[in-house]
């Protein structure tokens, strides 16, 4: 939003009055001066008039380990949810950054920075996603090259990116996907008709799951894996 508008529709007063006070030098950004009324303006950025603080918004990012069997949602009448998992201070912020089957486990991104996480949601950032995923019965060559090829997703009608497939022993494998769509590794396995019986992420870009973090536990993401996105 522009700083003009933001201040205006802050402080109820007129936008012709508000840029008058931005020219006479009343306005911080960022705790900068600044006379320029139609500069665009971050959703964290503190910004003051007259010494008074108008926006002062901490921008929180976390790592979780969501452990099976919590929805990946924000409340739920029946399951319980990740959200619950977050100290009470931040839990009517955050959001998802993407979203875990219930009986999936692994790393789960969360933000109050709805810009941030729309570039791992967005379907065309193509995003890595890596799992680990143990299967009812042998994986073969067969599927490290029908994943490679890119499959077609008849429900949908498209075609998801070729995949890479890594075979760690007969029913282990590691598996890496550019997209999100619903049930999308237990799908592909299912093309085979080979059943996933416990599926966990470990990695979403340049994000690694933490391996000091339990099952259930969070920890803010630092400066360089939030600037990786
Ligand atoms: N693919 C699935 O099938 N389930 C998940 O939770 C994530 C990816």
């Amino acid at each position: 939003m522009r700083l003009d508008r933001f201040v205006a529709n802050t402080t109820a007063e007129s936008r012709q009055s508000i840029r008058r006070k931005i020219s006479e030098g009343r306005v911080s950004v960022g705790g900068e001066v600044t006379r320029q009324f139609d500069v665009e303006i971050d959703q964290f950025v503190r910004i003051e008039l007259d010494g008074r603080v108008l926006q002062e918004k901490v921008a929180y990012y976390f790592m979780l380990n969501k452990p099976v069997g919590y929805l990946s949602a924000t409340s739920d009448p029946q399951y319980k949810v990740v959200l619950e998992l977050f100290e009470e201070t931040y839990r009517s912020e955050l959001h998802l950054a993407g979203r875990l089957d219930r009986n999936t486990s692994g790393l789960m991104l969360l933000t109050n920075d709805g810009r941030w996480s729309r570039k791992i949601t967005e379907p065309g950032e193509k995003i890595p996603k890596t799992y680990l995923v143990k299967t009812e019965k042998p994986v073969t060559q067969e599927y490290v090259d029908l994943f490679a090829a890119g499959m077609y997703f008849p429900y949908e009608d498209v075609h998801i990116q070729p995949a890479q497939l890594e075979i760690l022993d007969a029913h282990l494998s590691r598996l890496t996907i550019y997209e999100g769509r619903y049930h999308q590794v237990k799908r592909m396995y299912g093309r085979l008709r080979n059943k996933v019986v416990a599926l966990h992420r470990e990695r979403m870009g340049h994000i690694a799951l933490d391996r000091e973090l339990v099952a259930g536990d969070y920890r803010p993401l630092t400066a360089a894996e939030v600037a990786s996105v």
